[in-house]
């Protein structure tokens, strides 16, 4: 996740500290669209826009801090991926990345599915209009209730994740005279190049049914028997924020060789595999990811070649892309309350936010940058850390960027890319209010999610 020590080009500081950072870039007032969502733009003034809105007028509409989410871009991106695997295939948006029932109606509207992986998701996407059966249901410990709420709505599969998840499923499903459609997850041996934290399919950690020593082929000889289920498929999700597409390869191959095995041991060819989300971003201008259709020609070839290999029929694949689709759609807008230059160090720019709105710096090293909205300036770049509000030192928003040296108090900053796993792994650390998430499109904006208020807090303080 690291980028090389580059210290070179003007700076406030004649020598500055080693860090994960490039040199700055020519111009600090250009936004890469790699990073930056769809409809961000700046005006003549250099005032940056989203959605044809200018952030000025947004932050004094909406507050600070609050993320900005571009509804033309995610829709774009929804199109993208069902495009790209077309109508052989299924997607799943992965809604822990984030849901809210604006997202869940535009993912109907788009045609996406929707995998869900807690009672909350669930009760979510269901309250706003997503058709049961085209709702995944994950997690590696479901709760009794949250297996009887998935069944008893419907939903399309519910995905296994343990042996005794097996049984559970079954006798629940039983019990309301169902037969539930459900997909084994199973860990196919891949250490995905990510962080440790984001990687799951290396066989010592705690999702899915391991395919080594033949744990996969044992559920999958349970599951065949019980009457409770349907088994339509194979599911393995290898991690998070990949780029290289040598992990999914082998994934689908595995399973593969696994639905081999189950044909020739029980005569039953499974119709589906899921190869689960995990899909990169660029969250800055180092990162590279593939566009849909690249990652979906790669995906059908492998699993079509294997298939011919292994003489099966194409089992039809499904995907559940949550980062690649939402997190380049938004942006966290902060004001800068504080800026502090350590002489011979870095500038510390303190912003009305921090780790309550987007924890991932603090706990995966994650790398973002950040550029000055409110206004353009021709200043010379001066290496900062953008900081919250917090009580703890490792409270970083972005750990290495370069702004502009003439940032002062009250200029606005945004940081792009925060639309996946920033306000769902939002918290309350301090009693922190959480931000708003505010849609925005063709020249309006409506919050989806509102700020939280300090009323809000003391409701559930019921002591
Ligand atoms: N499918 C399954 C079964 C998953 O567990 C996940 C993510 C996804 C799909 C979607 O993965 P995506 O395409 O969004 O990478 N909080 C971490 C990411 C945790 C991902 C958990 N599972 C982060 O902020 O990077």
């Amino acid at each position: 996740m690291s980028r090389s020590a580059h210290p070179a080009g003007p700076r406030h500081a004649d020598v500055l500290p080693e860090g994960h950072y490039s040199a700055p870039p020519a111009d600090l007032n250009v936004l890469d669209p790699k990073v930056w969502s769809r409809t961000v733009g700046r005006t003549a003034e250099g005032r940056v826009t989203v959605g044809g809105i200018e952030v000025t007028r947004l932050a004094e509409e909406f507050g600070t801090p609050a993320y900005f989410l571009d509804e033309a871009d995610f829709r774009a991106r929804c199109r993208a991926w069902s495009d790209a695997f077309g109508s052989d295939a299924d997607v799943f948006y992965a809604g822990k990345a984030f849901l809210s029932r604006a997202v869940v109606r535009w993912l109907h509207e788009e045609g996406l599915n929707l995998d869900v992986c807690s009672g909350g998701e669930l009760a979510t996407a269901l309250d706003a209009g997503m058709p049961a059966e085209r709702i995944a249901f994950h997690g590696n410990n479901k709760t009794e209730d949250e297996i009887h709420r998935a069944v008893e709505a419907g939903v399309g599969r519910i995905v296994l994740d343990s042996f005794q998840e097996i049984v559970r499923v079954s006798h629940i499903a039983e019990r309301l005279g169902r037969r539930q459609r459900v997909q084994i997850r199973v860990t196919v041996g891949v250490e995905a190049h990510t962080h440790e934290f984001i990687a799951t399919a290396h066989e010592d950690q705690k999702f899915g049914i391991a395919l080594a020593g033949g744990q996969a082929a044992e559920a999958v000889r349970r599951a065949l028997k019980l009457d409770g289920l349907e088994l339509i498929g194979i599911h393995s999700h290898i991690g998070s924020q990949i780029f290289d597409m040598a992990g999914f390869e082998v994934s689908a191959r595995r399973v593969v060789q696994l639905l081999a095995e189950v044909r020739d041991e029980h005569g039953v060819e499974l119709p589906e595999i899921d190869l689960g989300g995990g899909l990169g971003i660029a969250y800055t201008s180092d990162d590279d990811p593939r566009e849909p259709h690249e990652i979906a020609k790669a995906l059908n070839e492998i699993v079509t070649r294997e298939c011919a290999a292994a003489d099966l029929r194409t089992p039809r694949i499904s995907v559940e892309p949550g980062r690649a689709i939402v997190g380049p759609t938004a942006f966290t807008l902060y004001e800068v309350g504080t800026v502090k230059p350590l002489e011979g160090l870095r500038t510390y720019v303190s912003v009305d936010g921090g780790m309550s709105d987007n924890i991932r710096t603090a706990l995966y090293d994650a790398e973002y940058t950040v550029a000055l909205v409110s206004r353009s300036s021709d200043a010379e770049p001066m290496l900062v850390r953008v900081v919250g509000k917090h009580c703890e030192s490792g409270d970083i928003v972005v750990r290495d960027a370069f702004l502009p040296a003439d940032l002062a108090p009250g200029d606005l900053i945004a940081v792009p890319a925060t639309g996946a796993y920033c306000r769902s792994m939002a918290s309350n650390y301090n009693h922190a209010l959480r931000p708003p998430v505010v849609a925005v499109r063709d020249g309006a904006a409506r919050v989806i999610v509102r700020r939280e208020t300090e009323e809000d807090l003391l409701r559930l303080d019921v002591g």
